[in-house]
């Protein structure tokens, strides 16, 4: 995905109801300036997209899913497919760590569901991250380098064009312990060396890198002044209107200072 915008993306997991999803979402959109340069973006439960896609101004907010079945139809009870989404979102995340390690999602369904997404015209957010163990076994750029290649198998250097990417270390989601920047950095630039071995320099420098991880409010800028990162996936800090709304506000300074 191109580096113009910077993407927030408020990812709410299992939580709002409907009337607290819509509440939220009035109360938000009272607050959030649409800017040119800033896409906000809400993950809301599969449960309300369709009532928030009417509810929304679309050129104030985008939606994504936060999980989807890779088959366009079929026999699958209980599943939501991307073609279904398809019209509904604009957005996926697709590896979340929690489908990875509480769903036991693999590097196969995440393939599957990137280019699920793809096909259906929906952008992933394809996250990828390391444990607190692979960490201090100095393993996370192999990490990296498994999870980027074993999501993006079969993806043409076009549809990668539709994809993001969200550096999320495992050990920081919900945990309050976000990484430190430096470490962010290092991890982008494994991520972009990774793109430019499997998709050359251009793609490498064009494509968009998020980070996530108990971002709040304070240190949600550190972040955003990063060259290499092009927005945040925020958790839990997104689901207090106000708090996602001056997480949104701290990233059209550094947008518009002319990030590449
Ligand atoms: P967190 O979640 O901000 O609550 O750590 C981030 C995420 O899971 O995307």
């Amino acid at each position: 995905m191109a580096r113009d915008k910077t993407l927030i993306v408020g990812n709410w997991k299992m939580n709002l109801n409907m009337g607290e999803a819509s509440l939220y979402v009035h109360q938000l959109s009272k607050m959030v300036k649409p800017h040119r340069d800033v896409e906000v973006i809400l993950a809301p439960t599969s449960l309300v997209l369709q009532s928030l896609s009417l509810q929304i101004n679309p050129r104030q907010f985008k939606l994504a899913a936060q999980n989807f079945y890779w088959r366009d139809q079929g026999a699958y009870t209980g599943e939501i497919s991307a073609s279904q989404l398809r019209g509904v979102v604009q957005y996926a995340l697709v590896g979340h760590s929690e489908r990875r390690h509480v769903f036991h999602e693999s590097d196969k369904d995440t393939r599957a569901k990137v280019q699920a997404a793809i096909r259906n015209r929906i952008k992933p957010i394809l996250c990828i991250g390391e444990t607190a163990f692979e960490r201090s076994e100095g393993e996370t750029n192999d990490v990296l380098h498994d999870q980027l290649i074993g999501g993006l198998a079969n993806i043409t250097s076009e549809e990668l064009e539709q994809v993001a990417i969200a550096y999320e270390p495992v050990w920081a989601i919900g945990s309050g312990q976000n990484a430190v920047p430096a470490d962010v950095t290092a991890a982008a630039r494994a991520i972009r060396s990774q793109i430019k071995h499997l998709y050359g320099e251009k793609a490498a420098n064009n494509i968009a890198i998020l980070y996530g991880g108990s971002v709040k409010e304070d240190s949600a800028a550190d972040y955003l002044a990063l060259d290499e990162i092009d927005g945040l996936l925020v958790g839990g800090a997104s689901l207090d209107a106000h708090v996602f709304n001056e997480i949104i506000k701290k990233a059209h300074k550094p947008a518009s200072a002319g990030k590449e």
